[in-house]
């Protein structure tokens, strides 16, 4: 009882920030991603080890306290309906700095059940797959399937489709890295600050559904003006409605705001790029591929800059050994 998966991190431009219910980690609203191809997440679970509780090794060694509850949380949310399935050790490798911001919860979440569910004599259903780990991350669903991602709302569950093969339209992604400080709030203590005491929260959530049809238009038609501008929108308005929480949050630093700057003259200067940033300080950069290059020189000037990393859109979660 031993499988290998890998999963890459994807990228949200209409973004998911606020929760329906803390509990079931179900989100308030949709949110539409592109999954990325050059960052890689390779975890491996053993069940026959012998051991007598679940055991996380992250990067080569054994992971957080924290972290390794997360796992069992997972593991455990299998054992509801596989009741037989013995402790498992779990070893993660992520190909990036897992605290730098670069969403290594979702990666990290998509290959940990679809290695699982490998190993299982009934292997569960995809909607059980998006259902597990979107209890443990909210965005790794999406991580699930490749290119344009939609994680859509269904009542008390969420369903997760592909929007958009990668070939079909092969955007790349700069992203400017300023800090590999881990984060002071992550995601699901910001997003529960925001929902108690932002006075714009429901009009976020009011809105999102019309970016999500916004940018299933453009994606549909392959129009990168379109996504540009409903991208940066639902981006400025997760991060206007956050730092209007009481305390707000500010999860950008100063080189964030230039980047952002840099982005936007390359823009009017006429190149397909537009940005994004999550709940931390790097931007992504999102341009069409004749414009990557231009955008990864000019961001890698801007004072502040640590590292450019560069993807393009990759392919969902996979079973890569037995
Ligand atoms: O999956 P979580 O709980 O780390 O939340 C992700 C939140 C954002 O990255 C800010 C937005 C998104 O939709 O990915």
């Amino acid at each position: 009882m031993k499988a290998t998966a890998i999963a890459h991190p994807n990228i949200a431009l209409v973004k998911y920030w606020g929760k329906a219910d803390v509990d079931t980690n179900l989100p308030a609203v949709g949110s539409i991603s592109i999954t990325l191809d050059s960052l890689t997440t390779t975890t491996r679970v053993d069940f026959d080890s012998g051991h007598d509780r679940d055991e996380l090794i992250l990067d080569g060694a054994p992971a957080s306290e924290q972290r390794a509850k997360r796992v069992r949380f997972c593991l455990d949310l299998f054992r509801r309906l596989r009741p037989d399935l013995p402790p498992a050790v779990v070893e993660s490798e992520n190909s990036f700095p897992t605290a730098a911001g670069l969403a290594s919860s979702a990666s990290g979440f998509a290959a940990l059940v679809t290695a699982v569910n490998a190993v299982l004599d009934e292997p569960l259903e995809v909607n059980e797959l998006v259902e597990i780990s979107r209890r443990c991350s909210g965005s790794s669903p999406r991580s699930l399937f490749g290119g344009f991602v939609e994680l859509a709302l269904d009542g008390d569950s969420t369903a997760v489709r592909p929007i958009l093969n990668r070939r079909d339209w092969p955007l790349d992604v700069v992203i400017a890295v300023t800090s590999k400080t881990a984060k002071k709030v992550g995601s699901t203590d910001g997003m529960e600050l925001t929902r108690r005491t932002s006075p714009f929260y429901e009009s976020w959530v009011e809105k999102s559904s019309y970016d999500l049809a916004l940018a299933r238009g453009a994606i549909a038609s392959r129009d990168f003006e379109a996504l540009a501008v409903v991208s940066e929108a639902s981006c400025l308005a997760m991060h206007a409605v956050a730092m209007a929480a009481r305390p707000g949050l500010m999860y950008w630093n100063g080189t964030t705001v230039e980047c952002l700057h840099r982005v936007r003259a390359l823009r009017e200067e006429g190149e397909p790029v537009f940005f994004t940033i999550d709940a931390g300080p790097q931007l992504k950069a999102i341009c069409q591929p004749g414009a990557s290059d231009r955008v990864a020189s000019a961001l890698a000037e801007v004072p502040g800059v640590i590292e450019i990393v560069r993807c393009g859109l990759g392919d969902g979660a996979r079973v890569v050994e037995g």
